[in-house]
């Protein structure tokens, strides 16, 4: 009896299920992984990592970049006329990447410093307590500290086109030191 029904279950697994499950990605994730490594886990200063970001933060962001809204030079090419459907897939294959831990050791007092002003500015009520990153908020922990750093200015300093205003405000008056304090304490906080 229950072999019967295994085998009635494998028999609906091949006809209907595996043939959707095998439908291959677009081949541009292969163009993605050059630049943001390999199950977007990044080895590129500057090109943040893309896994276990949530899937709507990285629809948001993939429609921004499609549109020209956020300005990418370099990843012009690889989301020119990429069609809805392919960006969802591709957020979701990305946000189902393990992410890798991130790279150095945590600095003592450096952690102290971010963790304080994580706490005063309320960081963690968007990207919550663990800064894994939740809707169209990002995931922070485990990112390239670099990138984190340059995305913090970007805001803070209107340079990022069609950045989220909620995030100059959050950072308005954070001086350099301090954002390398949180850039230092987001990545190592897990
Ligand atoms: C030539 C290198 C390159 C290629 C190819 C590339 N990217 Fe990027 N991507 C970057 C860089 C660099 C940034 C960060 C730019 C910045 O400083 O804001 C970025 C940013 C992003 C972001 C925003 C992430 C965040 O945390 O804000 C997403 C999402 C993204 N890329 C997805 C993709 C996808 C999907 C593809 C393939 C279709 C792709 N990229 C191809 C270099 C690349
Ligand atoms: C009111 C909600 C909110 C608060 C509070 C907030 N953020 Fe954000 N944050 C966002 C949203 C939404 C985005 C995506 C913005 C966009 O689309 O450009 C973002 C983006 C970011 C990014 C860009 C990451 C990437 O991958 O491109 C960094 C870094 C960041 N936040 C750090 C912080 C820090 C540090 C604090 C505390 C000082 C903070 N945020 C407070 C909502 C918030």
């Amino acid at each position: 009896m229950r072999l019967h029904r295994a085998g009635r279950w494998a028999w609906l697994t091949a006809l209907f299920i595996a043939p959707v499950l095998a439908q291959p990605l677009p081949g541009r994730l292969q163009l993605c992984d050059a630049c943001h490594g390999p199950g977007g886990n990044s080895q590129i200063a500057g090109t943040p990592s893309l896994a276990a970001q949530p899937v709507i933060f990285l629809e948001n962001q993939l429609v921004l970049l499609r549109e020209g809204m956020r300005e990418v030079p370099q990843m012009a090419a690889a989301v020119q006329g990429l069609k809805d459907a392919e960006i969802r897939a591709i957020a979701r294959h990305y946000a189902s990447q393990r992410p890798a831990p991130p790279r150095g050791s945590p600095d003592a007092a450096l952690m102290k410093r971010g963790a304080a002003l994580a706490g005063k500015l309320h960081c963690g009520s968007c990207h919550e307590a663990d800064f894994r990153g939740r809707e169209q908020m990002p995931r922070l922990a485990t990112q390239r500290e670099e990138y984190l750093v340059a995305a913090m200015n970007s805001y803070r300093d209107y340079t990022r086109k069609g950045g989220d205003t909620m995030m100059a405000a959050a950072l308005y008056s954070v001086s350099d030191a301090d954002v390398k304090a949180l850039a230092h304490y987001l990545v190592h906080t897990r």
